[in-house]
């Protein structure tokens, strides 16, 4: 059966498709700015004007949904982190220029303190430096209507608080934003691995040597995720997300095989890096390993990767066709 291509081909059991894909977007102030994120060789960080631009690259070449993450200002950084449901702020006018500009795209957006944080974190902190599960919930809440209200298609609750996929459940329906939906980074570690993130986003520097390990999950439990999935399933998520990727496809092959429900791998960005870099050494070739890449997060039961790779791997795809 491995003879010949013709029968490779008949016995393929995953094939990897465009509509797999998520991109995300680094998105700044001002206009025609493009500033590239160094620890991220091939990403910019864009203002909306590019945005939309490579927003609508993305879409044409087939991937059905980009994700954005606001880089804000250290004056918008405040204790309260009141900068997350600005109406007026970066990440509702990028929505609110997307949705506009490109109406079928579907928009994703991060729901999460810590591009309003002064320290970084995704939550908001009490005096003893501890980030307090209740308190953030509340204003998590009002972050995801803003969101809603600006016109994003999916929220992406991405900080790990008990109880915030249900608030925000509540909050979306009482306010009529019924078909909302709800992308929950339900199994999400405590890892190394976004530290090219936290660069892009300028977290890096605030949260100096802090990490996020008493609220994201120990990387040596299992367990613990499948109870973090259950528990945002069963406060009305709709699609659920294992993050990082590749070092955790065990992980997604648990939760797909036991929830079966609509599951998401997030490529992160040191993961990203980590290919990257093999590259540009020419280590390793680059349009191979990353559709292998991308083939085995399908093989391991995802529905969709989100990935800094996706419009390259979407224009290859065609390509080959
Ligand atoms: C924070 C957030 C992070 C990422 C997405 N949302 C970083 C963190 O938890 O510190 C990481 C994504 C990546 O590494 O590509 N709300």
């Amino acid at each position: 059966m491995r003879k010949d291509d013709f029968s490779r081909r008949l016995m393929a059991e995953t094939t990897l498709t465009a509509s797999h894909l998520i991109q995300p977007f680094f998105v700044i102030e001002g206009k025609g700015q493009r500033v590239p994120v160094p620890s991220m060789p091939g990403v910019e960080r864009l203002s909306i004007d590019q945005l939309v631009i490579e927003a609508t690259r993305v879409y044409q070449a087939g991937v059905p949904m980009v994700v954005l993450f606001p880089v804000t200002d250290d004056a918008a950084k405040t204790p309260d982190c009141a900068g997350a449901y600005d109406p007026d702020g970066l990440a509702q006018r990028a929505i609110s220029e997307l949705k506009t500009q490109l109406p079928n795209l579907g928009v994703m957006t991060d729901v999460a303190l810590d591009p309003y944080s002064p320290h970084g974190h995704d939550g908001l902190m009490n005096d003893e430096g501890y980030i307090v599960n209740d308190e953030t919930v509340e204003v998590l809440v009002k972050q995801a209507l803003s969101h809603a209200v600006a016109g994003a298609d999916v929220l992406g609750p991405s900080d790990m608080m008990d109880g915030r996929v249900g608030a925000m459940r509540d909050a979306l329906e009482s306010a009529g934003h019924t078909n909302v939906r709800i992308m929950s980074y339900a199994a999400k570690f405590a890892s190394t691995y976004y530290g090219p993130f936290r660069d892009a986003v300028g977290a890096a520097a605030a949260l100096g040597k802090a990490d996020k390990t008493t609220y994201q999950i120990d990387p040596r439990n299992s367990d613990e995720a499948m109870h973090e999935v259950a528990a945002d399933l069963a406060e009305g998520a709709d699609m659920v997300m294992v993050k990082p990727g590749l070092p955790y496809l065990d992980v997604v092959q648990r939760v797909k095989s036991t929830f079966a429900v609509p599951t998401f791998a997030y490529h992160v960005s040191g993961e990203y890096a980590m290919l990257k870099a093999a590259c540009a050494n020419g280590w390793l070739d680059e349009k191979p390993v990353t559709l292998e890449t991308m083939t085995s997060f399908v093989r391991a039961g995802c529905d969709g990767i989100l990935t800094y790779c996706a419009a390259d791997v979407a224009e290859w795809l065609a390509e080959s066709r």
